[in-house]
């Protein structure tokens, strides 16, 4: 992981804009901005136009991001009941669901069913089993392992049958009365080589056509998962030029073929900003320490979980020193940043965390029983609706 990003100063605008935020909510707040959350859909679609999108819940669960991709036709990827409970006010129709879990409990299976859900991932023989009795209704897809070096998360490490046993695995189905549609992988999330997709995607579908050889009924969906990136170095990430090589290979596959992608991290990431304000400031040594009411076991779970180091901003410029950003709660872990060169702030100053849609508050406890972030969602720029909670 390269270093992170800081970003001493802001514009008067820039600055105006977050301390409004901050007086009106309070702090810590994650600020989702719808627009820029639709902005990154759109252009992932144009940048895999033949590719349906389904949405991984999993990201960052809020009914606002969910209305939001609703609204502009999004799928969803959904890995529990408590996430497809997260759909139902919003009147999405099952078919636009897929069950991605690859081990599910059967009342996990049953409550998808309910909903109308009926493309469930599995990766062993064993799963079969449980959709056995439900075989008239479900279609399966059956996830591959591809290990990948260059993915911030690899996701094939617990999940994922090997290529070998495919074969296998689709007899078992069909002697069970089960439906095998595809194949689907996911090459490990923030993934920084589309090298990555497109070897697991020829290896795919050079396993759909051997399969098809033999299979009653053929194997004609593939699901490309996530591991599209952030861009947490701020440096202008170029979805459309990542997505090359992916669309191109995608333009050999036979065309009756149905593509299904399932991005999480890429679509929600920039749309989420967090504001956290300083509550207290030492100098331990000669090394200045700020605490900030937000941390590592908050909004900055990411950086434990998920490996990320979100580009910080301090509105405040300066002569720099290197400092310390410590969060709330009593434990030594819980620190954001070290060594960062930063001017001195003071107590009540705001820090700004940028890409902080992804795998934050998704992850973050409440130890100490400190408050969560407050999730407000703003829409070009202005506050639209206070979305506390889910
Ligand atoms: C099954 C599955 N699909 C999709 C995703 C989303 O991946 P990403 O956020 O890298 O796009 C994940 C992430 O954990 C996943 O486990």
């Amino acid at each position: 992981m390269p270093g992170r990003k800081v970003i001493i100063g802001a514009s008067d605008r820039e600055s105006a804009f977050y301390e409004d935020l901050a007086t009106r909510y309070g702090t810590p707040l994650l600020v989702l901005d719808r627009q820029r959350l639709i902005a990154q859909y759109r252009r992932l679609q144009r940048a895999l136009p033949d590719v349906d999108l389904y949405y991984a819940i999993k990201a960052l669960p809020y009914v606002a991001v969910l209305q939001t991709l609703n609204e502009v036709g999004a799928g969803f990827d959904v890995a529990s009941s408590g996430e497809l409970d997260l759909l139902v006010d919003l009147k999405v129709s099952g078919r636009r669901t897929i069950h991605t879990h690859p081990v599910k409990r059967d009342s996990d299976i049953r409550d998808a069913l309910r909903f109308g859900s009926t493309t469930f991932v599995i990766d062993n023989a064993s799963e079969l089993n449980k959709l056995q009795p439900y075989r008239g209704r479900v279609g399966v897809l059956l996830r591959v392992s591809f290990r990948s070096e260059s993915a911030v998360v690899d996701l094939s490490r617990k999940f994922g049958c090997l290529e070998e046993e495919i074969p296998d695995i689709v007899r078992e189905a069909e002697r069970l009365g089960i439906h095998i549609r595809g194949l689907s992988f996911h090459v490990g999330s923030q993934c920084g080589d589309a090298g990555r997709h497109v070897e697991a995607i020829q290896r795919c579908a050079q396993r759909m056509q051997e399969v098809n050889a033999f299979a009653r009924a053929p194997l004609a969906t593939l699901d490309i998962g996530g591991g599209f990136p952030a861009d947490y170095a701020l440096e202008g990430l170029d979805i459309e030029a990542f997505c090359q090589p992916i669309r191109k290979t995608l333009a050999e596959l036979p065309a009756d073929w149905h593509i299904l992608a399932e991005p999480g991290r890429y679509l929600v990431a920039p749309a989420v900003t967090s504001i956290t304000r300083v509550i207290g400031k030492s100098l331990r040594g000669d090394i200045p320490w700020y605490y900030l009411d937000d941390g590592v076991y908050g909004s900055y779970s990411g950086q434990i979980f998920d490996h990320a180091r979100y580009p910080l901003q301090v509105l405040r410029d300066g002569p720099t020193k290197p400092s310390v950003l410590a969060g709330p709660t009593c434990d030594s872990i819980d620190i954001i940043a070290e060594d960062i060169a930063l001017p001195e702030l003071e107590t009540g100053d705001l820090v700004i965390g940028h890409q902080m849609g992804a795998y934050t508050a998704a992850t973050r406890t409440r130890f100490n029983l400190l408050p969560d972030a407050r999730f407000v969602v703003i829409d070009h720029g202005n506050q639209e609706s206070d979305a506390v909670g889910g």
